[in-house]
């Protein structure tokens, strides 16, 4: 029986990976409500979830806790965790943004950003060539500009919603998100034949086919 332990995050991708999942044969029952759970099995698939906070899915697939996990491209490039990206699952798309108040001009003497995401901010705003002050925060990035803390946010945007019932633009696009399958190189190699076949079976579904 193949054996594999996956990491998600709660959530909105969770429901979406869990239909991947089942468009992909997986026997995933349809009352698989883990609302409140933390930990789960399919035991006739031979599959336990984890259910954690997405920026923490790629330290347990680098711990080995978990073989296989799910996360969001832009905690893949935050957290820079040893693990192995092996597939596009197209799903969550959102884009990151550089948003603020519209007409807002950074502070000239001391610019700062507000964001979740202080790794791809610095990085952005370096390969941009402006030296900026970079605000993490861990939620509610949107309030930053609001009440004076940042002129300018490094957020997720992905109706758009958030960003316009706060009064906030979008400045810049940094990059489109996409979730991604994660793989512990460990398990890559020990549990090779279970890693293939649920990347397999996966890739069948992105590219519109049923599965096995
Ligand atoms: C994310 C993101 C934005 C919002 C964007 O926040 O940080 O705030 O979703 O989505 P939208 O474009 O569809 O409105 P999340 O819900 O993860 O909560 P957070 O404020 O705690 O980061």
């Amino acid at each position: 029986m193949r054996q594999l332990t996956i990491a998600m995050p709660k959530g909105r991708i969770f429901e979406e990976a869990l239909d991947m999942l089942r468009t992909a044969s997986y026997n995933v029952p349809p009352s698989f409500d883990l609302s409140r759970k933390l930990l789960a099995e399919v035991k006739e698939e031979g599959l336990t979830f984890i259910l954690a906070k997405p920026s923490d899915v790629p330290v347990y697939v680098e711990h080995g806790v978990a073989d296989v996990g799910i996360a969001g491209k832009d905690v893949l490039l935050e957290e820079d965790r040893n693990v192995y990206e092996v597939l596009d699952l197209g799903i969550s798309r959102c884009h990151l943004s550089v948003a603020g108040l519209p007409g807002a001009e950074p502070d000239p003497f001391a610019p700062k950003v507000a964001t979740k995401y202080p790794r791809i901010a610095s990085d952005y705003f370096r390969e941009q060539g402006e030296q900026v002050e970079i605000i993490k925060l861990n939620g509610s990035i949107e309030l930053a500009p609001m009440i004076g803390l940042a002129e300018r946010i490094v957020d997720i945007v992905s109706t758009g919603k958030t960003l316009k019932e706060n009064g906030l633009v979008e400045l810049e696009t940094i990059r489109s998100i996409t979730s991604r399958l994660i793989v512990n190189p460990v398990s890559y190699r020990l549990k090779d034949e279970a890693v293939r076949q649920l990347t397999e079976r996966l890739q069948l579904v992105v590219q519109g086919g049923d599965g096995l």
